[in-house]
């Protein structure tokens, strides 16, 4: 018996958003592997595929009974005209949404003000913010009549302190705390939960697609120190969904033990 019940996983049905890399594709799998139903979805179908067969492979190992659905549902959250019609995408069996993990989200570039490309400035709010706010939408209706459901948004220590350099992806996240603040008051007379994760450094794709493929000055962000890998916050989030009805894990702050702020942290001097 482990110290921790992660019953309450079995036989849910989990919908995440960015779920073909990183840290949505952590989640999905661990979520297969207590059990769960995981409705995989992002951009890239044949990243999805793969996390969904490592999905498949993750639950048969846990021996477990109940979940072991995977299906994967190619969408464009930053696209308001393909959220519009995504209810009707998902297989009838697993319309039932128990836990919404919005983790869909970027950020490109490190321009100071002034040197902004408004281009990226509304692909990062369309995804990070917009996506997440009407993908929520669609399902927090569905919710309140089944009197159930927990919402987990993917906020970032970008969402708590502004940085120098990350002006939008900050406001991004930022917005994202403001939203999810007032989505758990609004739910306070009822059993949906609302978590906001927010990670400090995690070693995923983030990086490499921050700096356009450069995958050396992304290496350098990580660089003498250990970083968060994306199944540390895949725990957490799993963590918060498998809390007892009656607990709200509201913010889960997780920093990698040297980091302690967004702009300070200790790296080891090279030898
Ligand atoms: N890594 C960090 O240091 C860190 C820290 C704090 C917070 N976060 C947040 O954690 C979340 C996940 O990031 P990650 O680190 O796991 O990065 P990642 O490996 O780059 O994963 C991002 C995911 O988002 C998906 N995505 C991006 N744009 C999308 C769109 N328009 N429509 C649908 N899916 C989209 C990507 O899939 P496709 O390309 O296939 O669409 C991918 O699956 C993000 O919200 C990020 O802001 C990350």
């Amino acid at each position: 018996m482990t110290v921790f019940n992660a019953s309450r996983l079995l036989g849910k049905t989990v919908l995440i958003t960015g779920a073909s890399s990183g840290i949505g594709a952590a989640t999905a799998v661990l979520f297969a592997k207590g059990g769960s139903n995981v409705i995989l979805t992002a951009r890239r179908a044949d990243a999805l595929q793969k996390v969904a067969d490592q999905c498949t492979a993750a639950h048969k190992e846990a021996g477990l009974q109940h979940g072991g659905k995977f299906v994967t549902i190619q969408i464009d959250v930053s696209d308001r005209s393909q959220i519009n019609g995504f209810l009707e995408r998902i297989p009838v069996d697993l319309r039932e949404i128990d836990i919404l993990v919005n983790n869909a989200g970027y950020v490109v570039g490190v321009d100071k003000v002034g040197d902004l490309s408004l281009d990226n400035m509304e692909g990062m709010f369309a995804t990070n913010v917009f996506g997440l706010i009407a993908l929520t939408q669609l399902f927090i209706k569905e919710f309140k009549k089944r009197k159930t459901g927990h919402v987990i948004n993917l906020g970032s220590i970008a969402g708590r302190e502004a940085y120098a350099g990350g002006s939008i992806y900050c406001a991004t996240k930022h917005a994202v705390n403001a939203f999810t603040g007032s989505l758990m008051r609004e739910l306070v007379d009822t059993p949906i939960r609302v978590t906001e994760i927010q990670p400090g450094m995690v070693e995923t794709e983030f990086s490499v697609i921050r700096f356009k493929g450069d995958q050396s000055a992304a290496d350098k962000v990580y660089e003498g120190l250990q970083p968060l890998m994306a199944e540390d916050i895949a725990e957490e989030i799993v963590w918060a969904a498998s809390r007892p009805p009656h607990v709200n894990l509201a913010e889960v702050f997780v920093l990698p033990v040297n980091q302690a702020s967004a702009t300070l942290n200790y790296r080891a001097p090279k030898l």
